[in-house]
């Protein structure tokens, strides 16, 4: 892949590919500049990387000489993907936690994707965009504020983009209701709301063998996730996880572009969940049933907005309920929420104070992208949306263009974890969220689904 190449140039190609795709049969996966090809790696191949390593194969112009991870049966599991997929086997990097940065030191990639444990995820996104690769990081992408400035400034210094992967955006119902943002159907936005309410006990622990359930161990007797992801419960209480909920309502509402956060407080609860289910399924003599955990089960994050609007965020990963992501958009004429996938129009919808179904709009409004790459996105993970964020990493890195959600996003939607945990151990007082656009927000433009592109 030519790094250099200019968006002039791609529009170029893209009209003539455009003329051409319209003439051949649709190549499942295959992206829009079918003969550029591009190298990434991949670090992390656990159970998401895994996932993504399986889309990346699909690409025939995608080429993967490297991937880094320090578990063997990780590994094997990821080189199975790519042999059964056709692809040449690639360079493994597995001498230990640092390995990484030999990857990207000696390889010769366009791009990165990386799908470690959280605490990896910034000094492997800083090496990968000093030796010069574009990065594509799992969520969230630094755990303070100072390393979501080194991103930016990094990102900057570089030239190198720093994508969040951050797949709700592009949920379908999610797009749609950008659409009827954008078109003035709920006025003025005042409040939307948004939040990771799933519950993980079965992912917190496990038997040490499967990903999911089967025991209470975690740490280095668990497998996965409980690896690594519990002991954040043990040690840090705040919204851990913001930004399935955060990074769609802040395309709905111009953050970084428009408009930005200015402050957030945030509340936690009781401790209970997690103790409760070890005790519950180990019994109260097993080792676990003493770990302390800090986490409260569920955390309140409230942020206001530079023009006005206000924004809800949940973290409730500790209790039996079922999976929401609490999706609510208000406006001055209107309301959607999902859970009971509802909406009222003032003036539109059929009956006064009262809740209609969403199903027509979410037909009349389905996002340009959607309508296009449906059959391709089918089967793409997470009812389709690792389909769509994977894809727009590709052809960012292709037309050698910023993406769609870009390092700006990646720290204004990352921070919120450090600052709702300071605001917690402030008796919820209310926090500064730092401006990483550094006032560029004010005349800065959106770029997330302006059309059926990217
Ligand atoms: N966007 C989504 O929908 C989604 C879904 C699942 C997971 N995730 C995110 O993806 C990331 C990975 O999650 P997962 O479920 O795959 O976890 P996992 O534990 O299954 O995989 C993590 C992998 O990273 C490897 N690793 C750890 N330290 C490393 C190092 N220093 N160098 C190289 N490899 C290292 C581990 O060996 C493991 O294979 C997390 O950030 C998680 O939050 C996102």
């Amino acid at each position: 892949m030519n790094k250099s190449m200019k968006r002039r140039d791609f529009m170029k190609t893209a009209a003539v590919t455009g003329i051409a795709a319209a003439m051949m049969p649709k190549t499942l996966f295959s992206s829009q500049i079918v003969n550029e090809r591009i190298k990434l790696g991949f670090i992390g191949t656990g159970m998401r990387g895994q996932w993504v390593l399986w889309l990346a194969a699909k690409y025939p112009e995608i080429d993967i000489p490297a991937i880094c991870d320090i578990d063997d049966g990780m590994i094997e599991s990821a080189l199975k993907i790519l042999k059964d997929a056709g692809k040449p086997e690639p360079k493994v990097y597995k001498k230990g936690d640092e390995d990484f940065r030999n990857m990207v030191a000696h390889e010769d990639l366009d791009g990165v994707y990386i799908a470690t444990p959280w605490e990896w995820h910034h000094p492997m996104a800083i090496a990968a965009m000093k030796h010069g690769n574009h990065v594509g990081t799992e969520v969230p992408a630094a755990l303070t504020v100072g390393d979501c400035w080194d991103l930016v400034n990094t990102s900057e210094r570089t030239g190198k983009f720093c994508m969040i992967m951050e797949n709700v955006c592009y949920r379908r119902d999610i797009m749609a209701v950008l659409n009827m943002v954008r078109e003035g159907l709920f006025g003025e936005l005042l409040h939307c709301q948004g939040g990771y309410q799933h519950d993980l006990r079965h992912v917190k622990f496990n038997d040490g063998v499967q990903p999911y359930g089967g025991g209470v161990e975690f740490g280095e007797n668990g497998y996965s996730e409980s690896k690594w992801r519990t002991q954040h419960s043990v040690e840090r209480n705040g919204d851990l996880y913001p930004t399935h909920g955060l990074g769609p309502v802040s395309a709905m509402l111009d953050i970084n572009r428009g408009n930005r956060m200015v402050h957030l407080t945030s509340t936690a609860t009781q401790t209970r969940g997690l103790h409760n289910y070890i005790v519950k399924l180990g019994g109260k003599d097993h080792p676990n049933s003493k770990v302390e955990f800090k986490l409260g089960d569920i955390v309140t994050t409230v942020i206001k907005c530079a023009n006005g609007q206000t924004i809800m965020l949940s973290h409730d990963t500790n209790s039996p309920r079922p999976y929401s992501l609490n999706f609510r958009v208000q406006g001055t004429k209107g309301i959607w929420m999902r859970d009971n996938d509802s909406i009222y129009i003032e003036g539109m919808s059929p009956e006064e104070h009262r809740w209609e179904p969403d199903t027509e709009y979410m037909k009349k409004y389905d996002h340009p992208l959607w309508k296009r790459f449906e059959d391709q996105a089918a089967g793409g993970g997470h009812g389709g949306m690792d389909f769509f964020i994977f894809r727009a990493f590709v052809e960012s890195i292709k037309r050698d263009v910023s993406p769609p959600i870009d390092v700006y996003d990646a720290a204004s939607l990352s921070v919120i974890c450090p600052l709702s945990e300071k605001s917690i151990r402030l008796n919820s007082a209310s926090v500064r969220i730092p401006d990483f656009t550094r006032r560029k927000w004010k005349t800065n433009k959106p770029i997330f689904g302006l059309n059926n592109e990217i």
